[in-house]
């Protein structure tokens, strides 16, 4: 092995992937395949911590690796699997569960929002789901863990609990760095720009999903809530300004530039022109990722082949990681 650092991520595939998952994460995965040895899966573990359709998360599962492809990771390059497919992310969850307090996860902000929003089913999975996301990093040794700012807080509860578990064993796991893209790193609901684009959100306005015509991208760009100062100008904290703020930020990731080139490019101007720009802007950084897609979606075969190869690889990896971890605590290996 070179000594290349290990970078891992993923995705849940839940719903149909949207703007925010991909500027605030697959965009960066894309770039880091140059400099790091890459893995990165499709979370279907964490899906069932929310009710799901089995049919549609199957289906996901394999369009969010068309996803990944389209965009531009190269399954020759990185590793690239199904979570459920290597079962040492839940056998590794399970001891990590044991080294993990009640207190430190009910801090959880992601928990606490979705057990307000699925008050009636607020199970033991989505409890100690931070436990199982802790366990998927650690066992490949990752360096760093590219995600969007909504994850950081898990990505620290995996850092606190790699480091109780070296402080009591040695040296056991690397203690990863979760990596923020520059500029997409929380892009926020088009209608509430207070709260971040989530695919699970009621409103479809509020999200641009990958899967969406090209047409709707751009209605859906036009619509999104701004203010009545007429002013395009970034004010980081205003709530006034949180979307004009999540304009500026969508541009800025899309088109490579700073927020105050855009930003300074714009001012003086008018919002609807503003927005029939980021509208274009949008539009033709998914164009290419969606013919791709389009055609990567028929091949089921090539598909399974990937999740199949990549669960192997990942295999091999992970093992290394558990055989150690069932040494350490007293397991019979
Ligand atoms: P998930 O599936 O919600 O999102 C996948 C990635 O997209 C980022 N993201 C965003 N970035 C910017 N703006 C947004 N509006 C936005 N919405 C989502 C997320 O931060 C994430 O990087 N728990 C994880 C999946 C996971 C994981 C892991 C990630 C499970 N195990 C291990 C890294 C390492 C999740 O639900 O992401």
């Amino acid at each position: 092995m070179d000594d290349k650092k290990i970078i891992f991520s993923g995705t849940q595939p839940s719903g149909n992937l949207t703007l925010g998952n991909y500027l605030g994460a697959i965009k960066n995965w894309v770039e880091l395949q140059k400099d790091y040895h890459c893995i990165y899966a499709m979370m279907d573990l964490h899906t069932i911590t929310v009710r799901q359709t089995p049919a549609d998360v199957r289906r996901r599962t394999l369009e969010v690796l068309a996803l990944y492809i389209a965009c531009g990771i190269d399954p020759d390059e990185s590793i690239m699997f199904v979570q459920s497919h290597n079962p040492a992310h839940a056998e590794l969850a399970w001891v990590l569960n044991c080294y993990t307090y009640m207190g430190e996860l009910q801090r959880m902000t992601q928990f606490k929002d979705k057990s307000a929003r699925h008050s009636d089913n607020i199970n033991a999975g989505l409890f100690t789901y931070p436990v199982l996301m802790a366990a998927d990093i650690l066992l490949y040794q990752a360096d760093y863990v590219p995600v969007g700012k909504d994850q950081m807080q898990h990505i620290e509860i995996c850092r606190d609990i790699a480091q109780r578990f070296n402080a009591i064993y040695g040296d056991v796991f690397k203690i990863p760095e979760g990596l923020l893209s520059k500029s997409g790193a929380k892009i926020m609901s088009l209608q509430e720009p207070m709260k971040k684009m989530s695919k699970s959100d009621e409103n479809p306005k509020a999200y641009i999903s990958m899967m969406d015509d090209m047409n709707t991208i751009a209605k859906k760009i036009k619509s999104a809530v701004t203010d009545s100062e007429g002013v395009i100008e970034y004010r980081e904290g205003d709530e006034a300004k949180a979307g004009i703020n999540n304009l500026l930020s969508i541009m800025s990731a899309v088109s490579g530039r700073s927020i105050e080139a855009v930003a300074s490019e714009y001012s003086g101007k008018g919002y609807g022109d503003f927005k029939a720009d980021v509208a274009q802007a949008v539009v033709e950084c998914i164009r290419p990722i969606r013919a791709e897609y389009d055609r990567l979606i028929n091949d089921k075969a090539y598909l399974m082949d990937i999740c199949k190869k990549g669960a192997e690889s990942a295999g091999k990896i992970s093992e290394r990681t558990l055989k150690k971890v069932y040494k350490k605590v007293g397991f019979l290996v």
